[in-house]
């Protein structure tokens, strides 16, 4: 476990977002805050429209010109990300954040085999040889349960299912070894046989790295599969902060009781 003097791996706070509407700035996220530690997984919980992805992109600092974001602090292992220089983000997001986007497009070329893509970035970043890198690449598929993994490398993005896109989005991240991996709702076109099997292999690499993650999600069963602790947003507010198994059994908020409700019966977060 890390010293008590390491810094958090990231830490946020007063972060608020509006968007642009026809008479005006409109606020949408509110004086957001948190913190991950290394080795940790924030599950960032909240229905669709809540202000996830907004919020994600205001913390990769990667809004469009469309959004104000005001923001008190935003450090990633005790740096300060508002204060960095251009380059410096540039580096910073190439290396020590990986953002695994809703839609796995955003991340993949349609023009060159997976295969390439998931080798470009150890090679050039890692200086591994191309069959060092192939090698590693398929050893993650193999992990999130892609079949063929050898075969699907020399497939382009359009010849794969949905599902199998998400995971090569996530390999690719994964491959980076980053320090934080955001990921927004990286699971949702995964079957539930699948989207276990991801899980587990994001908790064991954890373990084995300490990398942390922040989880979006706004879905409870996979929260409770993946979380240490849970940010609840609604309506762009944090409405309720807690470990996740604190969450399940005592919920604070009217709005976490009825994501509740909703669920098969089910009281306690599985331990996986
Ligand atoms: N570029 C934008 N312009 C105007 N409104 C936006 C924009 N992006 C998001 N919104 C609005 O902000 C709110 C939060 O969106 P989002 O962060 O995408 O929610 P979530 O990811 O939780 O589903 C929604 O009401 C959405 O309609
Ligand atoms: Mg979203």
């Amino acid at each position: 476990m890390p010293a008590d003097r390491d810094p958090p791996v990231l830490e946020v706070e007063g972060l608020s977002i509006a968007v642009h509407g026809d008479h005006g700035p409109v606020p949408v996220v509110h004086d957001v805050g948190f913190t991950v530690g290394r080795g940790r997984t924030l599950g960032l919980l909240g229905a669709s429209g809540s202000g996830k992805t907004l919020t994600s992109w205001a913390i990769l600092r990667l809004p469009d010109q469309d959004q104000r974001v005001t923001v008190r602090v935003l450090r990633l292992q005790g740096r300060d990300l508002l204060t960095m220089s251009q380059r410096e983000l540039d580096r910073v997001r190439g290396r020590d954040i990986a953002l695994v986007q809703q839609d796995p497009n955003a991340a993949l070329n349609p023009y060159l085999s997976v295969g390439t893509q998931l080798c470009e970035g150890l090679r050039l970043h890692r200086g591994l040889s191309a069959r060092e890198a192939e090698v590693r690449a398929v050893s993650v598929l193999h992990e999130l349960g892609v079949a063929a993994a050898v075969e699907r490398m020399r497939s382009y993005p359009h010849e794969l299912s949905g599902g199998t896109r998400q995971r090569m989005a996530l390999a690719m991240a994964l491959l980076m070894e980053p320090a934080l991996l955001w990921a927004d709702e990286p699971t949702t076109a995964l079957d539930p046989t699948t989207q276990a099997q991801v899980l587990a292999a994001l908790r064991a690499r954890q373990r084995a790295t300490g990398m942390a993650i922040v989880f979006v999600t706004h879905d409870l069963g996979v929260l409770a599969q993946v979380a240490d602790d849970v940010v609840v947003l609604h309506e762009g507010r944090v409405v309720e902060a807690a470990p996740v198994e604190q969450l399940f059994r005592a919920p604070q908020h009217a709005f976490t009781r009825q994501l509740l409700a909703c669920l098969p019966d089910r009281t306690e977060a599985s331990d996986v």
